[in-house]
């Protein structure tokens, strides 16, 4: 099994910290469970999309999700060498005449757009109504880095539909074969992994969905200049998917008036609020093309370290996966307000990694990322062809993986040959502890949308709660259910500024993916 973020810059001090044990199995298992939240998700975009039908969200937007390259990276902040979390690194939108303004590359991109067309994907079911599009942007001529992207049309009336750009967390893991092909994309791929079935309830029935792999490093992505894989961290990501966008805009400029939204989930809760405020700080200064950023929506988001790692432990004591005694321990030697995750107390930091291992040995072997969910016994893979967006299958990241490691894939995507995987060997050397200075600044000019589906215990909706909270937005519009059909869905709370939803587990898996 390989393990993502093996051989990076992030050094570990502390390899028996109780987050990093819950790597090993989260490589395979985690796959699981992105079904479930993408099609919660549907709904929840549907809501962005139709505010009509909602009247209370039309101060809206939102969603973000994805996590376990993080497990690492919370780690590595107890190691010799952290990754900077400064938020100097990061200019305020209220920034002016900072160096935002100096052009960024952006090549020529004739003929590009027909030359990327997708003819057909192999395996593709007939019927396919929709273009689709896959290919290169480079963002940076002279190490020859270059981010690959999978764009997929609106069947019907594209022209008058958003645009979404949609990001997966990791940090490295890889939104398209997380976020298109196991969650909110046309398609899922068989246990044969070789034939693709539909997703009815793909976002891009109601937009136009931009799937990018970011940075350089992770799937299909690539740079000449290895350093590009170890010397990377959210500044880099952010700064590349601008100039990504930018030239992206110039291959199809239809897109260049449409109304944004950038969306992501897990640690693409760093990702979506810095690529929007780098997006604003931007268009102050440019000459260049000005992105019509209208909004953002994370999901299930990482945005502050010592928040959601409260978060995550309180929830497993909640859902009963956690003794009284450990979640007390807990409570009482982590300092999840001191910033160090640790309290004063004599002794406090074995103390608290002590009752942190136990939470993670006490949970026993489940799916983190959808507590309920089934795992994926390889063994019992039966490869066929009647795969179901009704029926959720925990193993669809290893047919993923097969159906992307195939040369007339790779070749229909134009995908330059490689292996792909998951998530990417990448390094991580600069990622603030907290995004909500953020996304507070963000939600005074853009709308914002914090989701949350409620089996998630990796980033659970304790986590986004307990962030939420700390901006002290006054309610709005107060808590209420939302519904699909006649049932309840979820609920949603208005603030100033910030729209929270979350999703419900319901009464079963068949229930859950339907949503
Ligand atoms: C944009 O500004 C830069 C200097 O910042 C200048 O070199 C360039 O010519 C300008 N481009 C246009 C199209 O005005
Ligand atoms: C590769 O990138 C590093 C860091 O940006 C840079 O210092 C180096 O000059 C680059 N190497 C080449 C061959 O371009
Ligand atoms: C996995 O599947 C195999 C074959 O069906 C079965 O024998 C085995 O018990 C399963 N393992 C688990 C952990 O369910
Ligand atoms: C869950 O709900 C569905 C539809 O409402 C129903 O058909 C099914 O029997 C329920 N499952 C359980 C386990 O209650």
């Amino acid at each position: 099994m390989q393990l993502p973020f093996t051989g990076v810059v992030i050094e570990v001090d502390n390899p028996t910290h109780p987050l990093l044990e819950l790597q090993p199995f989260y490589e395979v298992e985690y796959y699981s469970y992105q079904d479930t939240k993408a099609m919660r998700v549907v709904v929840i975009w549907l809501l962005l999309l139709l505010p009509n039908y909602f009247p209370w969200f039309s101060i809206s937007p939102c969603m973000g999700n994805q996590i376990d390259n993080l497990n690492r990276l919370i780690a590595s902040r107890r190691s010799s060498n952290p990754p900077r979390s400064d938020s100097e690194l990061w200019a305020r939108l209220d920034d002016v005449g900072n160096s935002h303004n100096s052009p960024v590359y952006v090549g020529s991109q004739k003929g590009l757009m027909q030359a990327d067309k997708i003819d057909k994907l192999p395996g593709q079911p007939e019927g396919v109504d929709f273009d689709q599009y896959a290919g290169y942007v480079t963002v940076d001529p002279a190490a020859d880095r270059a981010l690959f992207y999978y764009f997929v049309e609106s069947p019907a009336n594209s022209l008058n539909k958003p645009f979404v750009l949609w990001l997966n967390g990791g940090p490295g893991c890889s939104s398209f074969g997380y976020g298109a092909m196991q969650e909110l994309g046309p398609f899922r791929v068989n246990s044969d992994g070789k034939t693709l079935y539909i997703n009815e309830y793909a976002w891009n029935n109601v937009a136009n969905v931009l799937f990018l792999e970011s940075p350089a490093g992770v799937g299909f992505s690539y740079s000449k200049n290895s350093s590009d894989y170890t010397d990377v961290g959210d500044k880099r990501t952010a700064e590349d998917s601008y100039v990504f966008l930018l030239n992206w805009l110039e291959r199809f400029p239809q897109y260049k008036t449409r109304d944004f939204f950038i969306a992501g989930e897990s640690y693409a809760g760093h990702y979506v609020p810095q690529l929007a405020s780098y997006i604003l700080s931007r268009n102050k200064g440019t000459n260049q093309t000005l992105i019509n950023l209208k909004g953002i929506a994370i999901g299930n988001a990482w945005i502050d370290d010592d928040i959601c790692t409260k978060g995550l432990f309180d929830y497993l004591w909640t859902h009963a996966l956690n003794s009284d005694e450990t979640n007390e321990g807990i409570n009482k030697y982590c300092d999840f307000d001191s910033g160090n995750l640790v309290s004063k107390m004599a002794d406090a930091t074995d103390q608290c990694d002590k009752y942190q291992s136990q939470g993670v040995t006490e949970m026993g072997d489940i799916d983190l990322y959808g507590i309920y969910a089934p795992l994926c016994n390889l063994s019992a893979i039966k490869p066929g062809q009647d795969g179901n967006v009704l029926n959720f299958d925990p193993c669809s990241g290893i047919h993923v993986r097969s159906y992307l490691n195939l040369a007339k894939v790779q070749a229909s995507l134009h995908a330059k040959a490689t292996k792909w995987s998951g998530c990417g060997d990448v390094g991580w050397t600069d990622s603030p502890s907290s995004i909500l200075p953020q996304i507070r600044d963000l939600a005074k000019v853009i709308r914002v949308w914090i989701y949350s589906g409620d089996t998630d215990g990796r980033v659970p909706v304790t986590s986004s709660r307990y962030a939420i909270k700390t901006l002290r937005l006054p309610v709005e519009t107060a808590w209420q259910p939302w519904y699909s059909e006649s049932e309840v869905g979820g609920y949603v709370v208005g603030y100033k500024g910030v729209i929270f939803t979350t999703a419900l587990h319901l009464n079963g898996t068949l229930t859950e993916d339907y949503l």
